[in-house]
């Protein structure tokens, strides 16, 4: 069984594409509708995108040859767009205006103002620091900025501005996120560093002359965990998937799993283009529950709402701390999950950073109406769920899967056909 292509992977690679000089060439490119915004937001930026069968051709422009756009950069759904897109903004002589849909002009972009205003960025935002961003930029001054949220995509958004600095750039997380743009950046021909042995420092030089490449983008491991869940839950099953991204910054949901009881196994480890590679095999386990906090949030951010969704499945229970960064993902993931699931028959308490959702002994899950509030994840999770549960469950829009995972149910039928 493939996968989509990493989108998180996609989004880097087409922006550095667009950076370098050259035609690059991106192999199993997420197809996705994220993934779409970024490449029309570079095509708005002058650059020439090829979609194939084959996969994605980007002929860069080098770091000195995005156009002003015509119109506002509209990045639709998608969060990683906007922010790091941002970034590379910030290191242009024009001025560009970049905007998205309902659900994004509402999460918050301070986070990534800030840091690029320090630089030396002017930008408008609308009230209450939300998009549509105004974006003035120019020559940079670098900057030495710990993040005060663990975030790749501002990580990422400073990373992308530091190229266009007078002066290298540093940033220092406290809590790790997703490497791949410090990755990426190495592969096109960048120069990003550890700072001495400081722990979560990293630092970019700027003005390198990035190269295009030919890269081949791993599985999504979190759209497969979708997959990983439905295999968990539902009596016989057994899945393998192939090539999946393992980037130990992303692979910790499957740690977890196993240390509640799943049944994972991984072979074939490989690494290219500086990523890890592997297939996942899972077959169907009782699971016991547990607890996510901490650091553990950070790691797992995008697959919290199907290890929620497991919850009733499992003996203890699940229950998620530290996790308020839920509240602000494409739609308040905490209140939506709590809703959808308690829909269902779920006991669920909801806490400010968290929630609890109890296990086997508070009764099987029924179908139910449920609104994933426009969230692929949300209502991806509420599949798996309805997976397991008794009677027919209706999705209200399913089709905002499409942001992540296009093909999704049509997946999870053909597992089904092929069980
Ligand atoms: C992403 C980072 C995470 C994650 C998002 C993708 C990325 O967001 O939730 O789906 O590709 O850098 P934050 O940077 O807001 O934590």
């Amino acid at each position: 069984m493939e996968l989509p292509g990493d989108k998180s992977i996609s989004h880097r690679y087409a922006i550095l594409a667009a950076l370098a000089e050259g035609r690059s060439e991106i192999r199993n490119y997420s197809l996705a509708a994220d993934c779409r915004s970024t490449l029309e937001c570079l095509r708005e930026l002058g650059i020439k995108v090829e979609v194939g069968r084959e996969g994605v051709h980007i002929t860069g422009a080098g770091l000195g040859g995005l156009k002003t756009p015509r119109r506002a950069l509209d990045a639709e759904n998608s969060g990683t767009t906007m922010r790091m897109l941002a970034g590379v903004l910030a290191g242009q002589a024009f001025s560009s205006t970049i905007t998205g849909d309902r659900s994004l002009r509402r999460r918050p972009m301070r986070r990534v103002m800030e840091p690029l205003r320090q630089m030396g960025a002017q930008i408008r935002s609308g009230e209450g620091d939300v998009a549509p961003l105004e974006i003035s930029g120019g020559v940079l001054q670098a900057i030495d900025y710990t993040l005060p949220v663990p975030s790749a995509q501002v990580k990422s958004a400073i990373l992308f501005a530091g190229l266009f600095a007078d002066a290298p750039t540093t940033v220092r997380e406290s809590i790790a996120t997703r490497d791949h743009t410090e990755i990426a950046l190495r592969e096109f021909g960048g120069v990003v560093e550890a700072v001495g042995d400081a722990k979560g420092a990293i630092r970019v030089h700027p003005r390198p002359k990035l190269q295009a490449r030919q890269l081949l983008v791993p599985g999504d491991l979190s759209a497969a965990v979708f997959l990983i869940g439905a295999a968990l839950i539902l009596p016989e099953s057994s899945l393998t998937l192939h090539n999946v991204g393992l980037n130990p910054t992303r692979a910790r949901v499957l740690d977890f799993l196993i240390s509640i009881g799943a049944s994972i196994h991984v072979a074939s480890l490989a690494m290219r283009d500086g990523e890890l590679t592997g297939d996942v095999a899972v077959k169907h386990a009782a699971l016991a529950g547990g607890t996510i906090s901490g650091a553990q949030v950070a790691e797992m951010i995008d697959e919290l709402p199907m290890l929620a969704a497991l919850g009733p499945f499992t003996e203890k229970g699940i229950e998620i701390h530290d996790a308020q960064e839920l509240r602000v993902k494409e739609s308040d993931r905490i209140a939506a999950l709590a809703e959808g699931l308690r829909q269902m028959g779920a006991k669920v308490e909801e806490f400010a950073d968290g929630l609890r959702v109890e296990g086997r002994s508070a009764g099987k899950l029924h179908g139910a109406k449920v609104d994933p509030h426009g969230d692929h994840r949300i209502a991806m999770a509420v599949a798996v769920a309805a997976l397991g549960a008794e009677g027919e469950t209706v999705i209200r829009d399913a089709d905002c899967v499409a942001v992540s995972f296009p093909d999704f149910f049509a997946t999870l039928e053909r597992l089904r056909g092929a069980a």
